[in-house]
């Protein structure tokens, strides 16, 4: 099969590598440029994949019209600005997460790929790990029954990315809700089949940063220019009477080593826990409590995986593997946090 679609990526830095290995082996697509506003790692990363066609301006590579799939991979806040140019210039996108910071600008995207008929998704690789799918695959089958609660949390000791691209309200749009919230978000949200979020009570915290001597593993010494929440709790109502406690954090006097990324689902027929992807009924005749557990056959790397599905869904005219809309109701449900967390009340997401 001849590779067809033609691949530009748009800020090379850290997780854009995860996704070349993607492009290769799609059957459909082909890398083909790079743009980057920093030339150094430009044309370091040109050298280090074979790629030629290098743009400091992200505009000119838009508007290459050799191009048919735009790759955004840069800070949050350039999210949606990119990717609307692109999506008016007939390209398909594909934008790291969050899809925008902010409800608006993911409304104005949305708006921009109906008018252009193109294909957008959000790239939410943990949807992509063998275990979400094998536990997805069963949650639609039926095994939990009506799901009417979550308890989700992603939660670091101190693994707080330190650069002004995840910690300022400027590049980023929000702290850990915002860069960790939506993995796990997204997540939960799919696994309870997307109901609508109606209402939410949310907290934000920022207590350790500001003790003297607070560092992060993943990058030194707490920045001065940090101006982020650390730590943010949410108590979320949806339309159909669900229920979703969320807690996000980069710093928490939290026993784990790295991150302790968990989601448990409770449902009428049963519950479940991800990622041992235990599944847990209780037999009333017997009165015996079973635990089940799913064996995931399912191998790869996700982020790779999620832009060999993008370059499928386009090559054959599919819908979007991540749809935009769902990305609304995970920004509208922090967004809806942060307001919550000001007024220091419940504030409604309607
Ligand atoms: N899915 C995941 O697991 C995951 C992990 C890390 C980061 N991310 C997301 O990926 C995005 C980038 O994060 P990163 O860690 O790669 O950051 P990074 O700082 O390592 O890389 C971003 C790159 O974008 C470039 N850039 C900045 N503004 C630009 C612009 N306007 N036009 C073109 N290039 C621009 C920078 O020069 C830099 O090279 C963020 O949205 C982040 O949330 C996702």
């Amino acid at each position: 099969m001849s590779k067809t679609l033609k691949v530009g990526v748009i800020g090379v830095g850290g997780i854009a590598r995860t996704h070349y290995p993607g492009w290769k082996e799609s059957p459909h697509a082909e890398l083909v440029a790079f743009a980057d506003i920093n030339s150094e790692i430009l044309q370091r990363m040109g050298e280090r994949e074979g790629i030629t066609r290098l743009y400091e301006d992200p505009a000119q590579l838009i508007a290459d019209s050799d191009i048919d799939i735009i790759d955004v991979c840069t800070p949050n806040r350039y999210h949606a600005p990119l990717t609307i140019a692109a999506l008016e210039a007939g390209k398909h996108v594909i934008c790291e997460k969050p899809l925008a910071p902010t409800p608006d600008e993911i409304r104005q995207m949305i708006t921009a790929r109906d008018k252009s008929g193109k294909l957008l998704m959000t790239a939410q690789h943990f949807r992509f790990t063998g275990s979400a799918k094998a536990l997805k695959a069963e949650i639609d089958r039926g095994v939990l029954g009506d799901v009417y609660h979550a308890r989700s949390w992603m939660l670091r000791r101190s693994g707080a990315p330190t650069s002004p691209g995840f910690v300022t309200k400027q590049h980023a749009g929000g702290g850990p809700c915002i860069d960790i919230g939506v993995h796990i978000l997204d997540l939960t949200l799919w696994m309870m089949g997307n109901p609508k979020p109606v209402a939410i009570s949310g907290i934000t915290q920022d207590r350790l940063r500001r003790q003297p001597g607070w560092f992060s593993n993943w990058g030194g010494p707490i920045p001065d220019f940090w101006d982020v929440e650390e730590f943010a709790a949410g108590f979320v109502r949806f339309e159909n009477g669900a229920t979703l406690v969320i807690e996000v954090s980069w710093l928490l006097h939290h026993k784990t080593t790295g991150e302790d990324m968990q989601m448990w689902l409770y449902g009428e027929k049963g519950g479940s826990h991800w990622p041992s992807n235990e599944l847990l009924w209780t037999n009333t005749e017997t009165r015996q409590h079973l635990n089940t557990q799913l064996v995931n056959q399912e191998g790869g790397e996700a982020h790779a995986k999620e832009c060999i599905a993008f370059a499928e869904a386009v090559a054959t005219g599919a819908s979007s593997p991540v749809p935009a809309e769902h990305s609304l109701d995970v920004i509208t449900i922090l967004d809806g946090l942060y307001r919550s967390a000001e007024a220091g009340k419940e504030v409604s997401l309607v």
